[in-house]
């Protein structure tokens, strides 16, 4: 298979668990409502729905028109794998009222190549060691004072930027931080909102897209000038130097508007995903308590209490891929053009995958081998569009999980209720970190 994830393998998935071949069926699924639109309890909580329509109809069943749910681990993995060729990824796709033409040429490809430039896992590796004590140092300093007032979604997304955000623009300050905090608050806001009005009747569409402009615009700018004073003998220190020096046959493989909107992509995931992770970790601690089992090393159960949270509140709980050939899962024909769903939570949660009670929060279960089926645990995604921020997400979070063993989170009772969307957010979310040991 090559990076860009074209398999020269056969296309055809996996058939079921008996390994039977039937003739090709379309998928199962209720009476479709009017206009195609997916069941009614979909809205409520589109994770439950699955679950339901999965009980009734099968592992692979229609939700929706066009729309279908592949509920087995192979073949979520086999939608993955093959991103950007037969099932195609396009959620980067900016809204139409938002497009610029200079801002989309050659989306994918670009991005596909910046991604293999920045070599992730390297990226990963070399900047948690690097970047791990600003990290501590600014979950620190955010911990202390939501000892003092209650936080909030919106300051846990504040204190991952502040902790990982130099991952990828090591200045990232003064005004150019300002423009980006303002475009990735409305970036936010609309894509939570189950409606957008079309871009010319929205005045909060307009408004985004001029901070977004600001923002791209300042940006650009400020990758010029960190062209203009590279010296190519330093070692990168960031994301940005990574991308500048990027060669295609001696030139600059990028230019620094594709720079920038590299830049851009991953920031704004540092600052709503992956604040929105933080939010989960710290109402997963408040409501479960973790305090380590003894003999258990520190940095062996924060990495247990991250795996565990991302589990059970995945702040990616659900995404999609278009088919753009036909396929077949386990006799059940599914058509080019069709929209395959794929949840990770829906996995993460069904008993057939797990070892122990998937129902329950319990990150002890990670201490044990084979905690799970082979790809049954997706919280970063898999294949070519899987998440470029999983080793800085996991070093932040395992950060302030290990920060945690010695204060208590408290915030109202319950776990917050989620809210759907393209990030999956605690709702009405509000805490207070103390001094003192985690709850057991
Ligand atoms: C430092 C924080 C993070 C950064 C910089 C980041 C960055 C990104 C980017 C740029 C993508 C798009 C990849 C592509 O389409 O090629 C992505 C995808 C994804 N991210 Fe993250 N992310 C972060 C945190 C998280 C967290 C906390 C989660 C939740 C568990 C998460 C889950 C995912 C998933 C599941 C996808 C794939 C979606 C799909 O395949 O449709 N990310 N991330």
């Amino acid at each position: 298979m090559d990076p860009d994830g074209r398999g020269t393998e056969k296309r055809t998935p996996p058939t079921g668990p008996d390994g039977r071949r039937e003739p090709a069926t379309r998928p199962p699924g209720p009476v479709p409502r009017p206009l195609g639109l997916p069941p009614a309890d979909f809205d409520r909580d589109p994770v439950a729905c699955l679950a339901r329509l999965r009980d009734e109809y099968g592992d692979v069943c229609s939700i929706a028109s066009g729309r279908v749910l592949l509920a087995r681990p192979e073949w979520m993995h086999w939608a993955l794998a093959r991103s950007n060729g037969a099932a195609r990824a396009d959620q980067f796709e900016e809204p139409p009222q938002f497009r610029r033409p200079d801002l989309i040429r050659d989306h994918v490809e670009t991005w596909m190549a910046a991604r293999r430039t920045a070599q992730w896992h390297r990226l990963g590796r070399d900047v948690a060691e690097r970047t791990a004590p600003v990290m501590r140092r600014s979950l620190l300093s955010f911990m202390d004072a939501a000892g003092d007032s209650p936080a909030g979604l919106a300051d846990c997304q504040l204190a991952v930027l502040d902790a990982a955000g130099g991952v990828f623009v090591r200045d990232l300050e003064g005004p150019l931080r300002s423009a980006f905090l303002a475009a990735a608050v409305l970036l936010q806001r609309e894509s939570m909102a189950s409606f957008a009005l079309p871009y010319r009747f929205s005045p909060r569409a307009r408004r985004r897209l001029r901070a977004n402009t600001v923002w791209i615009e300042a940006l650009v700018a400020h990758v010029g000038a960190r062209r203009a004073a590279r010296d190519a003998a330093e070692p990168p220190s960031d994301l940005l130097d990574l991308l500048l020096d990027a060669r295609d046959d001696d030139r600059p493989a990028f230019s620094d508007l594709e720079v920038a909107q590299a830049l851009s992509i991953n920031l704004g995931n540092v600052y709503t995903v992956g604040g929105t992770g933080l939010a989960w970790l710290l109402a997963a601690c408040g409501e479960h308590g973790v305090a380590r089992p003894e003999g258990v090393g520190a940095e062996d159960w924060a990495r247990a209490v991250v795996k565990e949270t991302l589990r059970l509140y995945p702040a990616v709980a659900l995404t999609s891929r278009t088919l753009t050939e036909d396929a077949e899962f386990g006799g059940v024909a599914v058509p080019a053009g069709d929209s395959v769903v794929l949840s990770s939570l829906l996995l993460h949660t069904d008993p057939r995958w797990w070892r122990e009670d998937p129902g329950r929060f319990d990150p002890a279960r990670w201490l044990a081998e084979e905690v799970h089926d082979a790809h049954a645990y997706l919280p970063y995604g898999a294949g070519p569009r899987i998440c470029t921020g999983v080793h800085v997400s996991n070093a932040v979070l395992e950060s302030a999980a290990g920060l945690l063993a010695d204060r208590a989170v408290t915030g109202r009772s319950g776990l917050p209720g989620r809210r759907w969307g393209a990030i999956t957010q605690p709702r009405r979310f509000r805490v207070r970190i103390g001094r003192g040991a985690a709850a057991g």
